[in-house]
């Protein structure tokens, strides 16, 4: 079925996107590389549910299979797993021709693969994603890491994976809430880049929420093209890759004011998306209606439009720390419209009030 190439020079890859095709995940990792040993690094909830399917078809081919599992969520995207992790592949022995499986959802990928990165200074790496938003973005493009006590993914690497598997009857189970907030990504690359596919998820939003398979399947093949496309010509977000943080800069001051893990990371970049298109009006880049076309759609998603959010000083004293911040002034990727989005350098404290006051 589906297969997106991403072409970033000297780490060509593909993302395969197919209904079922984790029972033949030994086949997709051998046409990758010759590996003597097999590693799944996996979230404990996903791998339950999921992890047999991966680990029968692994113990086909593979002589030895260790599986290291992580517990869920942005608290345990951390040091402390990734030397949990280097346990369990110093314990098996493996060497350098090992490769190693995230499997999980962003969280999990981001660790694993730095992980991948770091152990022997570096091993062959698949990613595995089980949630929308770690198929349609943080499987793809190859950042890896961890949050620390300064902040969010100040360690880390970018490591592109030998492959990306992406079974989307693994969104069965996932829970809706969570289904929602890889569509704000998806929200996010269509106003980035195609108002084709807003449009697209407009109409078929009844659809994508009712997990039909080939809506879904189409959606992951577009959003993942967006992405390839993005990350093969500019890998270490020298430029347009910034693009990809549309929203992030409110959404992260909005998750590091509230404590990680209040706010479900895409609920953050949702609400952000809408300060941002706020901005963008009040700045005279884009008209009203795309602000209000992009809201509907978040709120028809069932994403959060209004939060209980800190003290406007607080949320923009979070920004100016974001690490994405050049010089001394603040980064902004706002919209020109639906399918076009451009970079500003700061912007005037009443403009960032108003912002901030419509998620009020
Ligand atoms: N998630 C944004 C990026 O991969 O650059």
């Amino acid at each position: 079925m589906g297969c997106i190439s991403v072409a970033i020079p000297g780490h060509e890859y593909d993302v395969h996107i197919e209904p079922g095709i984790l029972a033949r995940i030994d086949e997709v990792a051998l046409r990758t590389g010759k590996y003597r040993g097999a590693c799944v690094l996996a979230d404990e909830a996903v791998y339950k549910l999921h992890g047999s399917k991966v680990e029968n078809a692994l113990r086909k081919t593979f002589s030895q299979v260790v599986v290291g599992l992580q517990p869920q969520g942005e608290a345990n995207k951390t040091l402390d797993t990734v030397r949990n992790c280097y346990d369990v592949l110093l314990n098996a022995r493996l060497d350098r021709d090992a490769v190693v499986f995230s499997f999980g959802g962003g969280v999990n990928g981001d660790t694993a693969g730095f992980v991948a990165a770091t152990y022997l200074r570096g091993v062959a790496f698949i990613q595995c994603p089980t949630t929308l938003l770690a198929m349609v973005d943080s499987s793809v493009g190859g950042k890896t890491g961890v949050n620390v006590p300064q902040g969010k993914n100040l360690i880390g690497s970018f490591y592109q994976p030998k492959a990306v598997v992406i079974d989307p009857e693994v969104l069965r189970t996932l829970p809706r809430r969570e289904l929602c907030c890889g569509l704000a990504e998806c929200v996010k690359h269509a106003v980035i880049a195609d108002d084709s596919l807003f449009s697209w998820i407009e109409a078929k939003l009844p659809q994508i929420l009712a997990l039909e398979m080939p809506v879904l399947v189409e959606l992951l093949e577009r959003n993942i093209a967006i992405k390839a496309r993005i990350v093969e010509q500019d890998e270490k977000e020298q430029g347009i890759r910034a693009y990809l943080n549309l929203g992030h800069t409110f959404g992260h001051a909005i998750e590091a004011t509230a404590g990680y893990g209040v706010i479900e990371h895409g609920e953050a970049v949702a609400l952000g998306m809408i300060a941002a298109f706020e901005l963008a009006v009040s700045l005279g880049i884009c008209g009203c209606e795309a602000a209000e076309r992009v809201r509907r759609l978040i709120e028809r998603i069932g994403l959060p439009v209004k939060a209980d959010l800190a003290a406007n000083e607080a949320l923009i004293a979070a920004m100016a720390s974001d690490k994405k911040r050049k010089d001394s002034a603040v980064r902004f990727v706002l919209p020109e419209r639906i399918g076009a989005v451009r970079i500003i350098s700061g912007a005037e404290r009443g403009s960032l009030n108003a912002a901030w006051d419509s998620l009020r």
